[in-house]
């Protein structure tokens, strides 16, 4: 725990004196409420080596290398005429990875990487939201503007986006300019420039009829992107220097896609209808058009979808090898515990272990001499919050449901949930290991945000929780065992969303199910394919949702997740046009230093700002906490290029922490290719 702590502290660079500072600026907790029961430890940590940004990265001119080098199979295309030479499809300044820092130095080419994923593309056009099925599918196919993933390999004074289309920006006052890398080209050989950015910005964050990742305000209320060249682009802000706003641009939200082939479906162009638009790029409209080192050339529903070396890719070793160093990947289209069984045993190379359900036989079968996978676990950094949805209006389909919203708005029926809540009865029943652990909400236990102090944690307690809803007014008025809503009302019915494909889900929902019967409440579980357009749409009353990176490394691209600072971004409290959202005072506050933290503050004030948000979080139960528990990252021994200590969730998932375009395998240990020779678009 120590150990893990410290860690946690040095990534992001917040000295552990702080915590005591602040701690004592934190006045008592509420009645009802105790600290957070301590956690046991957890084995197989490993350290982070630290490295400076410079020795990670840099860009260097193409005449600066004396060769260049590119897998033969390319260069026979070459010769053949069919694709340009190599330094005709690499930019000027390409993007060097730096030989020294990768842990075992410079790659061979070849070879195949197997990941296995529960999630199932939508389709190409991740500019109107579309994700391509997650678990590291979205992370290849997307470069973006900014890079946060290996953050975590830099020491603690480098620690901020690192560049990425966008090589190097200034700010000046309320105003960033950001250069663009000059020559890059799309892998079928169109030239990206600041076209693609001014339609990614214009013609679908501005355009209310394309759904975005990003909103208009995610960067501040009234944001604007100017042009100021093929390679240049300005953006303004309402606020003076929100740094944060560079986490922003990196994956998720600021990642722009080929113009030239999207604007042949956007309205505004020559397309039809923004159904049209968004409906035009499926999975199978293949070979997909990126900018990432591998580009989809297969696909085949439920079964794979195979991506192969994009011969554009602009990113270089510092021998001069263009990247990536594999030539094929593949994602077999299974479930999310396949994906670690097929780790373990060999079938695939890459896995987030998050089913805790499955940690203590995965840990058993590593230690054992022919394991097939290393695995190294991150601290309790994940969680499950249940989002109680408080926003009046937005998903609201009947009056009962208009009803549970103004339940979920107070304060008494939250705090009366989250004591009914049974924290450490969920924990054991998904895994007798050490991992899973009661959580109070909010900032995760092993987060170096997290401060014990400023936590207001709500036992389990099923008589404090019937004392609560009796105060309500909600009694069982005709004798079935469930509480009617107050003044003769039927019985309290909430429907609770989760999703089909997650163990630890499953064994969270039954348990709230059993639980709430305990203190009279009927849940009825509405078990979903996919809880994202339930999420985005906020048609649900409660919902079992991962805590994910923001609430670990509050840093990162997902930052406006942690509070309605946006209509879109927190779905506990969504906002529309039609139903503005209705913000109580706690709200206000939880805003108020989120506006600051888009600033970038850094050391003590970063730290005590979270300390109060935190207050203001577990205090207010906005979302009560289920259960936390660390995950580990499994990956094939025969994979190189691993940096140790690696986390499964922190500024990114690990698909983009790890780098892979620059893991490679010895010639020997190379797995045959499904489609050798192939490039995309050309043969
Ligand atoms: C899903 C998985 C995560 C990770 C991400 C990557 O959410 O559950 O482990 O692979 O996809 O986007």
């Amino acid at each position: 725990m120590e150990k893990n702590k410290m860690r946690y502290s040095l990534l992001t660079g917040v000295a552990a004196i702080s915590l005591i500072l602040t701690s004592s600026n934190i006045a008592a907790r509420p009645v009802g409420s105790t600290e957070v029961p301590s956690a046991p430890a957890i084995e197989n940590m490993q350290d982070v080596v630290f490295i400076g940004r410079d020795d990670l990265l840099g860009f260097k001119d193409l005449d600066e290398f004396d060769f260049l080098y590119e897998p033969e199979y390319i260069s026979a295309l070459v010769k053949e005429g069919k694709l340009p030479p190599i330094w005709e499809r690499l930019p000027k300044k390409p993007m060097v990875l730096h030989g020294d820092a990768m842990p075992d130095g410079i790659g061979e080419y070849g070879g195949l990487f197997r990941h296995t994923i529960g999630g199932r593309p939508e389709g190409w056009n991740w500019v109107a939201s579309q994700h391509q099925g997650w678990g590291g599918i979205n992370y290849v196919v997307q470069e973006c503007l900014t890079r946060t993933g290996p953050i975590v390999r830099l020491k603690s004074e480098d620690q901020y986006p690192l560049p990425n289309l966008a090589t190097d920006w200034e700010w000046s006052g309320n105003s960033l300019t950001m250069n663009l890398i000059e020559g890059v080209k799309w892998s079928d050989g169109d030239l990206f420039d600041s076209e693609d950015l001014r339609f990614w910005w214009e013609d679908n964050v501005l355009d209310e009829n394309v759904p975005t990742r990003m909103s208009a305000s995610s960067m501040g209320e009234g944001t604007s992107l100017e042009i100021l060249g093929p390679n240049k682009i300005k953006w303004t802000f309402p606020q003076v220097e929100p740094k944060l706003n560079l986490y922003n641009m990196a994956y998720i939200n600021g990642c722009p896609g080929p113009s030239h082939l999207l604007k042949e479906h956007h309205p505004k162009y020559e397309g039809s209808s923004y159904d049209d638009y968004i409906a035009a790029f499926p999975p199978e409209r293949l070979p997909w058009v990126t900018l990432g080192p591998w580009t989809a050339v297969n696909y085949q529903q439920d079964e794979v979808v195979v991506l192969r070396r994009n011969p554009y890719y602009w990113k270089v070793d510092s021998k001069g090898q263009q990247l990536p160093y594999m030539n094929e990947m593949i994602f077999q289209l299974k479930t999310w515990s396949q994906r670690t069984v097929d780790t373990l045993a060999g079938n695939a190379d890459f896995s987030n272990m998050e089913n805790v359900p499955l940690f203590l036989d995965a840990v058993k079968e590593s230690k054992s001499p022919d394991a097939q996978a290393e695995l190294s676990f991150s601290g309790r950094t994940m969680g499950y919050h249940l989002f109680m949805n408080q926003a009046i209006g937005v998903g609201v389909l009947d009056d009962t449901m208009a009803a549970i919203r103004d339940l979920n708005r107070k304060l008494d029926f939250r705090k009366a949930i989250k004591h009914a809540i049974d924290g450490k009865a969920i924990a054991k029943a998904m895994s007798k290991g050490p991992f899973a652990h009661v959580y109070a909400g909010g900032i995760a236990l092993d987060s170096a945000f997290f401060d014990a102090d400023a936590t207001a944690f709500w036992p389990y307690d099923p008589s404090a929780s019937n004392a609560l809803l009796d105060g309500l007014g909600l009694v069982d008025t005709d004798g079935n065992s469930v509480r009617n809503f107050p003044n003769g009302g039927g019985d309290l019915v909430i429907s609770l969303v989760q999703s089909r494909d997650s163990e630890n889900e499953q064994l969270i929902g039954d348990g709230l199910a059993t639980m709430m019967a305990e203190v009279g409440i009927k849940v009825n579980l509405k078990v979903m394919e996919e809880t994202e357009p339930v999420r985005q749409s906020g048609e649900f009353d409660w919902l079992i949702r991962r805590a994910e990176q923001e609430f670990a490394f509050p840093f990162t691209s997902f930052w406006t997740r942690l509070g309605p600072v946006d209509n879109q971004n927190f779905p506990s409290h969504l906002g529309s046009d039609e139903y503005p959202q209705q913000l109580r005072p706690f709200e206000k506050e939880i805003v108020s230093i989120l506006e600051k933290w888009r600033e970038g503050v850094e050391g003590d004030e970063a730290q005590k700002l979270m300390s109060q948000y935190q207050k203001l979080f577990t205090e207010n139960v906005y979302q009560p906490g289920i259960v936390q528990y660390p995950t580990a990252l499994l990956i094939n021994k025969r994979i190189k290029n691993l940096a140790n200590g690696m986390p499964v969730l922190a500024y990114q998932w690990a698909e983009d922490t790890v780098m892979r375009e620059h893991f490679w395998v010895s010639t020997g240990d190379q797995l045959d290719e499904l489609f050798p020779g192939v490039v995309p678009g050309i043969n």
